[in-house]
């Protein structure tokens, strides 16, 4: 179904006027349809961009390389610009939409010459669902039209959607009706007349990561990457989200949404926030251990990476994943750690930065098997398993797959349901090789907010920093609350007050990545965290007592099941539980600085649970 344009005012006013500041060769509206895709992949790999896998290995698969300097997030060159700073808080990178506007029309000014201009109508969500958010993208990288496509609900079935909407059709209870986000994209490399293109255009120079949530807009200039052009994911679902959530009562979290079916045959559904690499995927994905799934226990995912939460009319807290694939960690992936992604990833992906293997297939750093003899890495060089030894990598740490939801041979099928799925418990979990036991449970909504708030984990190898050091994380989401740290967290005590206590999720803190005294893992994780999953879904019913402790309510070793789980003794549970005074008193000292840098907006109810806190620990 060929589009050339729309009869929703609003829409066809503002691509008009980018149009006329980016000046593309031509405008060309996106459909969604099979086509389309197919003719965008084509081209895309006759302009070097795209490399088609072997289609026996890799059906429909396609490889793309960026350049080493556009491989991930820009958080430093990422800004909330509001009216006024405070209310981007010291989280965020600061300017007033003025001054940013101005800078920006400075670039956006004939930033698509001799490119096409996209316009990508998507929506975040089930299209009838109250919280979904249609977008509209208008990118001159068909590269992000193809990951668009995966990611979202894209084409002329949303666009209709939105016309319609003007004349009384569609959810007339959807946050947004009628209305769209508009999302602006430019890698920022104009060509002259005749000028070759390269494979993956970027701007070196400047970078722009800009969110005006007054206005509810979105301008990204510079990068072709991930959350810094596919704007419907970190730049829509969280920054502006997050924004729209708080005026409008409801909840944009950095959050995996895992369904879980007992013994019984009851289904429940959990979410957790943990920052990156700190597992959401693994946990989405979960398979239960062997003597688990024997019994009966079985798993389903709703989502991977982000959460919409509102308190539904049945009185209980409801979840809906914005997103329609994954755009997950590649490195590290394997039939061991992780067989659900890599049945999601076996055709119809499309991968990024990965390395490509003599018979056309992708293969990173953590996969199954033998490094194969001899590869070509992430940047287009010869690899082979002597330069990895020299600490070169095939795939760049960052690489990613981008895959559509309905592949993954776990989707949950209420993941379809406009009204989402009820939500039993809220997971926290930072990675904390000391202080953090594996879980307890806060001893209430205000706890839990204080708990989720002060999370913090440590950084990871060279990339964040000196290794071990506590960053603090707020709720997994410091690069990614689109206003004030201190308002998002009365936000959260806010909706607290939403629904009577007994129907709120329970909030609990979990930490897999303690260390025993030789610096190995105490707890094995992965599938075996559905053992603490377990426990945690049997407190929210009321079914197991716990032991109370310093902190809230924790499991007594008897209340886990541990069938089949080799090397785990009580003694290791003990150590894996225990509440030093010492680490405890540096780990409340160390939640000063947070709280002094958010200042007045520090709700007063977080410094007194710190308080209540460091009395105990005394
Ligand atoms: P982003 O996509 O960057 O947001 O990361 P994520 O939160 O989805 O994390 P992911 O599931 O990709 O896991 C990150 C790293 O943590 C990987 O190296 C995993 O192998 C490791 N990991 C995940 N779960 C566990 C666990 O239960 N125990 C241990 N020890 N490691 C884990
Ligand atoms: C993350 O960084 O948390 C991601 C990847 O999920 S990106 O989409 O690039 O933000
Ligand atoms: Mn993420």
């Amino acid at each position: 179904m060929k589009i050339t344009g729309t009869t929703h005012k609003k829409a066809a006013e503002w691509v008009e006027q980018v149009r006329q500041l980016c000046k593309p060769d031509s405008v060309y509206w996106c459909d969604g349809s099979d086509e389309e895709n197919t003719q965008l992949c084509d081209m895309l790999v006759e302009k070097g961009t795209y490399i088609r896998l072997n289609p026996e290995k890799r059906p429909g698969c396609f490889l793309a390389r960026s350049t080493p300097s556009d491989v991930a997030r820009v958080e430093e060159r990422t800004f909330i610009c509001s009216e006024k700073q405070e209310d981007a808080g010291f989280t965020n990178n600061w300017k007033a939409p003025a001054e940013m506007k101005a800078i920006l029309n400075k670039f956006l000014d004939g930033c698509m010459k001799g490119r096409t201009m996209y316009v990508i109508p998507f929506c975040m969500g089930p299209l009838d669902s109250p919280l979904a958010k249609i977008g509209i993208e208008i990118t001159d990288s068909a590269y992000v039209v193809t990951n668009m496509r995966i990611m979202t609900i894209m084409g002329a079935e949303v666009l209709k959607r939105l016309e319609d909407e003007t004349q009384g059709g569609g959810n007339p209870k959807r946050d947004g009706y009628g209305d769209f986000v508009p999302c602006l994209h430019s890698v920022g490399a104009p060509l002259e007349p005749g000028q070759k293109d390269v494979n993956w255009p970027c701007n070196n120079e400047e970078k722009y990561i800009c969110h005006f949530p007054e206005t509810g807009e979105i301008i990204s200039y510079g990068s072709g990457y991930g959350g810094n052009a596919l704007l419907g994911k970190k730049c829509l679902a969280l920054r502006i989200a997050t924004t729209k959530a708080r005026k409008n009562g409801w909840m944009a979290e950095h959050m995996l949404i895992l369904g879980v079916t007992d013994p019984q045959g009851r289904k429940s559904y959990i979410t957790g926030a943990f920052p990156s690499a700190c597992g959401k995927t693994n946990l989405a994905m979960l398979v239960p251990p062997a003597p688990l799934r024997e019994k009966g226990w079985k798993t389903s995912i709703i989502g991977d990476d982000i959460a919409w939460i509102w308190p539904h009319e049945d009185g209980t807290f409801h979840a809906i994943n914005p997103e329609n694939g994954y755009f997950g960690v590649a490195p590290g992936t394997s039939y061991k750690t992780n067989p659900i992604a890599m049945d999601t990833i076996k055709k119809n992906v499309i991968f990024t930065n990965v390395g490509l293997t003599d018979d056309g297939d992708v293969w990173w750093e953590g996969m199954d098997g033998e490094p194969p003899a001899h590869a070509i890495d992430w940047q287009g060089n010869d690899w082979t398993p002597e330069k990895g030894k020299e600490g070169i990598k095939c795939a760049h740490p960052n690489s990613r797959f981008t895959a559509p939801a309905a592949q993954c041979p776990t989707l949950d099928p209420e993941y379809y349901n406009p009204e989402g799925v009820s939500i039993s418990a809220f997971l926290f979990g930072g990675r904390r090789a000391t202080t953090m036991p594996l879980v307890y449970q806060s001893r209430d909504w205000k706890h839990g907010v204080y708990v989720g708030a002060t999370m913090g984990s440590e950084m990871t190898a060279a990339a964040f920093g000196k290794i071990g050091q506590v960053r603090r994380d707020p709720m997994a989401m410091k690069p990614f609350i689109g206003y004030n740290v201190g308002d998002y967290w009365q936000h959260w005590l806010d909706m607290g007050e939403k629904t009577c206590a007994c129907k709120l999720p329970k909030i609990f803190n979990v930490n897999w990545f303690r260390k025993d005294a030789e610096g190995h893992f105490i707890w094995p994780g992965y599938g075996d965290n559905m053992r603490v999953i377990d426990w945690v879904l049997r407190r929210c019913r009321g079914e197991v007592q716990g032991v109370e402790t310093k902190l809230g309510v924790s499991p007594a070793y008897s209340e886990l099941d541990t069938e089949g789980l080799e090397g785990y003794s009580e003694e290791q549970f003990n150590v894996n539980m225990n509440l030093s005074d010492s680490e405890w008193q540096a780990e409340l000292e160390s939640q000063t600085e947070l709280f002094n840098n958010v200042g007045d907006k520090l709700p007063a109810e977080l410094e007194s649970q710190r308080q209540t806190l460091i009395a105990k620990f005394h």
